[in-house]
């Protein structure tokens, strides 16, 4: 059966949403858990404890295909002929990707002006993806593309979409894959708009229920300090799923504090450049259920822990090097123990942003400091002479 060969329809008796027939896949989830000393070292875990699930080496080169390939499926079931997403610039790749190969419809893609890595935008522009450049951040792209597909009955592609989440529920079975469905002790994940913390939650809920797995490791969601707000509503007020009752009211005083101070959520880590996340009580519920936590680490962290990454051998771009940031931090404040099997999620291609790596080796942005900058030896050229 072609579906085999997908990373994420070879789950497809855990997400049965699809007939067989309806099913749009272009090969994604082809990834598998790896193990990394380096990294281990770097985190402050035993060597053989550390394992990286790099999900850059999908077909857009991010996470999001996963959840793409479940979107799109579910357009095709509802006849969509168009459909949009606003991004940070993979969702954007993904979507357009999709489009791109299937011709199943047409894709519109809203990304803030100047807040979205070159590589990514150029996948955009290559599938062909209509790409809209608004004046603004990920959270006014979002809030438009939503009026947009509401009022013009375009299919939405974010992770609002349920359907998305379904599809990247599957990162979880190949790392349990990975590890003879033994389960690890930690899932450190970068936390931006919590699709992928909510997914990872809902998977391992429906896991435990039908006796797959008999406990579940503890959650990790890292946020960057700039993009705090999970971080800040539920390690500083303490906001919790609260058995399905949590505090609304303190959401909303929150955002109002937010808007009345124009805060505006910025990081290098531009996939996660994002103060609105959209799963956010989804993710208290996988938060609730897997005993997490949430932590903040700052764009020299995430830029040092993306660089170890590399030097590790696999790479991967900057949002993706704040799981290991955080796997680092909490291993320092004693929270993870060296013990600990720990899988950090990787999710996106080190060439996403490579403007963000040449910057940190030439010690831009202020990272003169950094663990393993390699910047390039000038050559002068004296044959002239
Ligand atoms: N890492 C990368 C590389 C991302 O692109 C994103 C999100 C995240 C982490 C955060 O994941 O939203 O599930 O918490 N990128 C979205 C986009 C917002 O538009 O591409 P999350």
């Amino acid at each position: 059966n072609p579906l085999d060969f997908s990373g994420v329809w070879r789950f497809r008796e855990l997400l049965p949403f699809a007939p067989e027939d309806k099913i749009v896949t272009i090969g994604e989830g082809q990834t598998q858990l790896q193990q990394s000393e380096h990294v281990a070292k770097f985190v402050g875990v035993d060597d053989k404890n550390l394992f990286l699930q790099y999900e850059g080496l999908n077909p857009s080169g991010s996470f999001k295909d996963n959840g793409m390939t479940a979107a799109s499926t579910h357009a095709r079931i509802v006849g969509a002929k168009m459909a949009a997403c606003a991004s940070t610039g993979n969702t954007s790749a993904s979507l357009a990707i999709y489009s791109g190969v299937t011709k199943l419809f047409k894709t519109i893609v809203f990304v803030g002006s100047g807040k979205i890595a070159y590589g990514k935008l150029s996948q955009a522009l290559d599938y062909g993806a209509v790409t809209l450049q608004i004046q603004g951040d990920f959270d006014d792209a979002l809030k438009q593309v939503r009026e947009v597909c509401r009022a013009a009955n375009i299919y939405l592609c974010n992770s609002v979409n349920p359907f998305r989440l379904e599809g990247q529920k599957s990162i979880m079975y190949r790392v349990l894959e990975g590890l003879n469905w033994e389960v690890p002790d930690w899932i450190v994940v970068p936390g931006g708009n919590l699709g992928n913390s909510s997914a990872f939650g809902k998977a391992f809920i429906e896991l435990k229920e039908l006796g797959l797995i008999d406990r579940v490791p503890r959650l990790a969601v890292i946020n960057a300090r700039g993009a705090n707000t999970l971080y800040q509503l539920v390690e500083e007020k303490g906001l919790s799923w609260n058995g399905g009752q949590p505090d609304e009211a303190l959401v909303n005083e929150f955002y109002q504090a937010m808007d009345a101070d124009n805060r505006r959520a910025s990081t290098l880590a531009s996939a996660i450049e994002i103060n609105r996340p959209v799963n956010l009580m989804k993710c208290l519920r996988a938060l609730d259920f897997c005993d997490g936590v949430v932590r903040e680490v700052d764009d020299p962290e995430i830029l040092d822990g993306k660089a170890q990454v590399g030097a590790g051998g696999l790479g991967c771009e900057p949002a993706s090097g704040a799981s290991v940031a955080g796997a680092r931090l909490l291993r320092e404040q004693g929270v993870i123990a060296p013990s600990d099997r720990v899988v950090c999620i990787l999710t996106g291609h080190q060439l996403k942003d490579s403007t963000a790596t040449v910057e940190y080796h030439m010690g831009k942005n202020g990272q003169s400091g950094s663990s393993c900058a390699n910047s390039p030896i000038q050559v002068e050229n004296d044959y002239e002479k």
